[in-house]
């Protein structure tokens, strides 16, 4: 079968099976039962598929799309989808735009991760550099290491010519002054800062010879104590890729993510034969279950398999996420787990 028409075969059977599901599980897109939910399962297609996550993902999958379509590799192609997102300096929660920490610095996070040959490559607290992305790249094709920090890592960048940029935008600087003044007394060192809201870019690629790719990058928790390392640059934390079976990544309150291995569980269920949407919820009712704080964690994730089956999942009423292939792209929004029933919430339904 051409390539189109296998697409058209298995967007129609995505279509199928949504319909059926819809119909098999009305009360999906109503009581969030953690315990039944298991959302609208996608179908399996052929790649490029690239999933991301919350809606500024979409032109970043758009971007990986493109550069595959350029005849990039696939590791260019994520590469170059999160560049997108990162030079963006009007977002608070990826790049030199994002949210500072508790001394007005921003810091920030990356990692990227290929299914062949199963390399990986990291840098975490780095100030100053526009594409974290691209210098974890560069430790993962350069050095025998996996994963840089701080000022080893800006030395690395700065030998590497990596390209600078402002070590806080101007209206992320006249905010953390706002907050700054509004604390009790200084926050290094003493009590953990209050937690504006943070997003991640992780983003996830299947490409059309069948391998996996994956990466992730964030400014972090805003306000963040300087020195902390939340989960997306921690391979198996924010991100994992397993050429044999998926991948997956996470967005959302690092500690409560990092503790737990998340997007390395939620490949090793996929390996146990789970859908990726089943996966991402097994492992939310998991940590939720050993979780002093049950379902209030505020964890996102998304996940895509080897057939191009993906999915999402997260706590309270969900998240946003993007999708992209060659014949779509859109943001979809994700299944939401609580114990409690709060009310309409997503099932994969396109926005
Ligand atoms: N998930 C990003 C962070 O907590 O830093």
């Amino acid at each position: 079968m051409p390539t189109t028409s296998r697409l058209a075969s298995s967007r129609r059977e995505f279509l199928r099976q949504t319909a059926t599901a819809a119909v098999a599980a009305p009360a999906l897109f109503h009581a969030v039962s953690a315990e039944t939910a298991t959302g609208i399962l996608s179908g399996p297609q052929k790649g490029p598929v690239v999933i991301s996550t919350w809606p500024f993902g979409k032109p970043s999958n758009e971007q990986t799309l493109k550069t595959l379509r350029e005849g990039g590799s696939g590791l260019d192609a994520v590469e170059q989808g999160i560049r997108l997102t990162e030079s963006d300096l009007s977002n608070p929660s990826v790049g030199l735009g994002g949210i500072p920490n508790s001394e007005g610095i921003v810091q920030l996070d990356a990692c990227i991760m290929t299914g062949p040959g199963h390399r990986a490559g990291s840098v975490a607290a780095v100030i100053g550099y526009q594409h974290p992305i691209s210098i974890a790249r560069k430790v993962m094709e350069t050095t025998k290491h996996v994963m840089l920090v701080g000022e080893g890592a800006m030395r690395f960048a700065q030998e590497h010519g990596f390209e600078k940029g402002p070590e806080v935008t101007d209206g992320q600087r006249e905010a953390w002054k706002k907050w700054r003044s509004e604390q009790p007394k200084p926050t290094v060192g003493g009590a953990r800062p209050p937690a504006p809201n943070h997003d991640t870019l992780a983003l996830l690629l299947l490409a059309p010879d069948g391998n996996l790719y994956g990466g992730c990058s964030t400014s972090g928790w805003g306000y963040k104590l300087p020195g902390r390392v939340g989960d997306s640059p921690i391979i198996g934390s924010g991100l994992y890729v397993d050429n044999e079976v998926g991948a997956a990544g996470a967005t959302g309150i690092g500690e409560n993510v990092m503790r737990y291995c998340a997007s390395f569980l939620i490949v090793e269920l996929m390996r146990q034969g789970r859908h990726p949407q089943e996966a991402c919820i097994e492992v939310i009712q998991r940590i939720a279950r050993q979780d002093p704080k049950g379902f209030d964690l505020s964890i996102n994730f998304i996940a895509i398999d080897r057939q191009g089956r993906y999915g999402a999942a997260g706590t309270g009423t969900g998240f946003q996420y993007a999708v992209a292939a060659s014949d779509f792209s859109r943001v979809e929004q994700s299944v939401g787990l609580t114990s409690a029933p709060i009310g309409p919430v997503g099932g994969n339904r396109p926005k």
